[in-house]
């Protein structure tokens, strides 16, 4: 039976063209869905759009269209940015599609029929913005206006008949949960404040709705549209096609392995979503990993200050593996960072362009130079050649290890280090010097860089798919050949080809633009 792993997104919301936030989230969850793979796990990538709701409904209007329609368009942006920041998605959800549709619907009727859903009147703070009602305790009075005190926006008095979910009745199903899966939230620090919260007692949730339309009506009473957060959630079922729980697709994919998320949502995810899924009698999914945000100059993103940074005029300015390598590289996943142009570029020059671009680069050209162009023969290699191949190899289960702890700073902390090793190797064993004196010793020091070349290329490749393969189709390598087992085998290198060309990897970003 092959190794399976289900990894996820949030669904955005298109209420606006996608920002570096929704960029980052996508990008973590790509590393982790392409490692996977590598690694040799059947992977689905789920992402997609989140299109109902009062914030899409008013956001439509605001811009005089069908809020059908204007998902439509705005959606695709979403969609068309999955393939510029070179997303592996399998699959694209939107919940205005009749598959999410149908199993949203047996969602409802699975809480009805459990006893979990009753009918009476909300009243209370909602905020549209966040689609998300709030607490007397958790609102805050600024300039006559009443505020979330964590998300800042902005909520209203909304009293009105709705369905209420038994959520007080889940308190101690979650604390037990959260108590025997102790890795279920990550990182810790986001687990505590989950815990606390529900240790304070957990109210009855609304959801549905009725003073608009523009979501999936609730099977019993057409009235009421369902919330639009237990309408989301739901989307992570549907892509496997529940509700037929023998649909290959739910039965290889079921419970998922993580969901991907930023900290705001945490509380959607980490209770609402597993008290569903308890009262639903189905699995919940083993983890759920909450981000930081992503502050543009050390200020959180937003209109008002006009500091949004948009993924695609970065990516058209620096390229793709490069913001892919920052964010992954610079931001500790799980903490709130700082993102600037001025360290994207310094980051492209010192790490990509210096290190690993540097080391590939050399390397190229000193085969193509001295030795026919192809890659000498594992032949007589010394002790210290040995050490740094071993080096990488005896760490694999440590790097495997900090990937499934989401802990994506060390993985590449390490594995810019090899890079770092690897050129220190190739100046201090001086091949130029060999040439005439000791042609089988040089032989052996490209051997042994090429080796590491071609396995921090494969560690790397999660990260900058592209730059990685470039390299690795300069040494004759394909895709298929990108594989974890290859870098515990050595010498798969074919010895009767010749190099590739390799254009300039990372062209260095001079400070002056
Ligand atoms: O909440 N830094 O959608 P949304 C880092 N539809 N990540 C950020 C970010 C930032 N500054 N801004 C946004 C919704 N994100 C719901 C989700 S899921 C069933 C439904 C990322 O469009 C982060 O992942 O508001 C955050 O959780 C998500 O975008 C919110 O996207
Ligand atoms: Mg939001």
């Amino acid at each position: 039976m092959s190794k399976r792993f289900y990894i996820t997104t949030p669904i955005y919301y298109p209420s606006g063209k996608p920002h570096m936030g929704h960029a980052y989230s996508s990008i973590v969850a790509d590393v982790f869905a392409r490692f996977k793979r590598v690694e040799g796990y059947d992977v689905l990538f789920l992402t997609g759009t989140d299109e109902h709701g009062q914030k899409i409904q008013k956001e439509a209007k605001k811009n005089n269209k069908e809020p059908k329609k204007f998902c439509d368009e705005l959606s695709e942006k979403f969609r068309s940015l999955t393939a510029i920041l070179n997303l592996s998605n399998d699959d694209f959800i939107r919940t205005t599609e009749t598959r999410h549709h149908k199993s949203v619907n047996e969602i409802w009727n699975r809480l009805v029929k459990s006893g979990d859903i009753y009918l009476d009147k909300y009243s209370g703070w909602y905020s549209v913005s966040d689609e998300a009602y709030y607490d007397k305790d958790e609102i805050e009075e600024k300039d006559g206006r009443k505020l979330s005190k964590t998300s800042g926006s902005e909520v209203e008095w909304v009293e009105e008949e709705s369905y209420f979910f038994k959520l007080s009745a889940f308190q101690k199903n979650l604390l037990d949960h959260y108590k025997k899966n102790e890795n279920f939230i990550l990182p810790q620090s986001r687990k505590n404040e989950v815990i606390s919260f529900v240790e304070k007692g957990l109210k009855d949730l609304s959801i549905s709705r009725t003073s608009f339309s523009w979501g999936i009506p609730v099977p019993q009473n057409n009235k009421h549209v369902i919330y639009v957060w237990l309408d989301a959630l739901t989307n992570y079922l549907s892509a496997l096609n529940f509700p037929n729980t023998e649909d290959k697709k739910y039965k290889d994919f079921w419970p998922a392995d993580v969901h991907i998320i930023g900290k705001d949502i945490l509380r959607f995810h980490a209770i609402y979503w597993p008290a569903f899924l308890i009262a639903a009698n189905l699995p919940l999914p083993k983890r759920v990993f909450g981000h930081g945000w992503i502050l543009s100059d050390d200020k959180k993103m937003s209109k008002s200050l006009g500091n949004i940074l948009d993924p695609i005029e970065v990516i058209k300015d620096y390229g793709i593996d490069q913001l892919r390598y920052y964010l992954i590289k610079e931001v500790s996943l799980g903490n709130d960072g700082s993102i600037s142009m001025e360290n994207l570029k310094n980051c492209i020059n010192n790490d990509l362009a210096n290190n690993y671009g540097n080391l590939c680069q050399r390397v190229f050209s000193f085969i193509k130079k001295n030795c026919g162009n192809k890659i000498p023969k594992k032949n007589k290699l010394r002790e210290n050649d040995i050490k740094l191949i071993e080096n990488i190899k005896n760490n694999i289960p440590k790097l495997i290890s900090f990937i499934d702890k989401q802990n994506l700073n060390e993985y590449i902390k390490m594995v810019v280090n090899f890079s770092f090793e690897a050129n220190k190797y190739f100046n201090d064993s001086e091949p130029w010097s060999l040439k005439a004196k000791d042609p089988e010793r040089m032989n052996a020091i490209l051997h042994t860089i090429l080796e590491q070349i071609k396995n921090i290329s494969i560690l790397l490749n999660p990260i900058i798919p592209i730059s990685t393969k470039k390299v690795l189709d300069t040494i004759n390598l394909s895709d298929k050949d990108i594989s974890i087992d290859n870098i515990k085998k050595d010498d798969i290198f074919n010895y009767n080809l010749e190099l590739k060309n390799l254009d300039i990897l990372f062209k260095k970003i001079e400070n002056d633009n």
